[in-house]
């Protein structure tokens, strides 16, 4: 795994030259932020080696380098889900390349369903926690001490001062922000109306299909996470209505400026 890792950096090192300190993971819907990315140089995933191929509707594949303001960022547009069929170990693998290429803070996005009755749809979460349901956990197996600890703290898996930086600026430029519990499920079922009570009553705020592998080994690797979720669809007793990819990628649409923008505020004043 570790050869695998070194000879994919080496070979993305080899392509883009220096590599910025901040990666972007586009979630569901949210690719657009990668046009506000300038001078950019892409690579799609198919011409990096040990890469797995996006194949999910909505996700193009690619990793783009450039710089969002005045910034440089790489952003995965098109992330690896778990109900695609990929292991957790491939789900998790881009991350372990932006550790070699000593990417110090991880930026993520994602579409989930509001359990929370004060969120509405097209609602920005920001996630202050997560809670795994995933049957398998990506630091199964093995532990690389070069990569992480055996036994890693999450206490704070969601940077509380890129958490506090986040909602400064949302507050300074009236942008409404949500704030809640990520809870991640493989998918690729949306949930029943007993599942997003369960999700509730067990302290979730908001429920989806991702982020919860890639931020926890981002941990195991010592990074900085700031993770936001776009409310697509609402779990709340009453609100439940049927939902479709269709709507997820609607509703994402809606909210994905206003996200782009405080990342990219965020990215701009951890650069200054
Ligand atoms: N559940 C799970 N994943 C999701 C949802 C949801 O309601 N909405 C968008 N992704």
């Amino acid at each position: 795994m570790l050869e695998k890792i070194r000879e994919t950096a080496d070979y993305i090192k080899s392509r883009v030259g220096d590599i910025p300190q901040s990666a972007i993971i586009l979630g569901t819907g949210l690719g657009e932020l990668a046009n506000a990315i300038t001078d950019k140089r892409e690579i799609p995933y198919t011409e990096i080696p040990n890469f797995p191929v996006s194949t999910v509707e909505g996700h193009s594949g690619k990793l783009i380098f450039g710089k969002l303001g005045d910034n440089e960022v790489i952003a995965m547009q098109g992330r690896f889900h778990y109900y695609e069929g990929y292991t957790m170990k491939e789900v998790t693998f881009p991350i372990r390349v932006f550790q070699a290429l000593d990417v110090k803070y991880l930026f993520v996005s994602n579409a989930a369903g509001g359990m929370n009755g004060s969120f509405d749809i097209a609602d920005i979460m920001l996630i202050d926690d997560h809670i795994n349901m995933f049957p398998e956990h990506p630091l199964h197996g093995k532990n690389f001490n070069e990569l992480g600890t055996r036994f890693p703290d999450m206490s704070n898996a969601y940077d509380k001062d890129l958490r506090r930086l986040a909602m400064e600026i949302a507050k300074e430029n009236n942008i409404k922000l949500q704030h809640g519990v990520y809870v991640g499920t493989q998918g690729p079922t949306f949930e029943t109306p007993a599942e997003y009570n369960y999700f509730r009553i067990m302290g979730g705020d908001a429920v989806g299909m991702s982020t919860v592998p890639e931020v926890i080994v981002a941990n195991h690797a010592k990074m900085k996470v700031l993770a936001f979720s776009i409310i697509t669809d609402l779990g709340v007793i009453g609100k439940i209505v049927e939902v479709t990819h269709e709507e997820v990628q609607e509703a994402a649409k809606i909210a994905q400026p206003k996200m782009a923008f405080i990342i990219k505020e965020v990215i701009k004043r951890l650069n200054k």
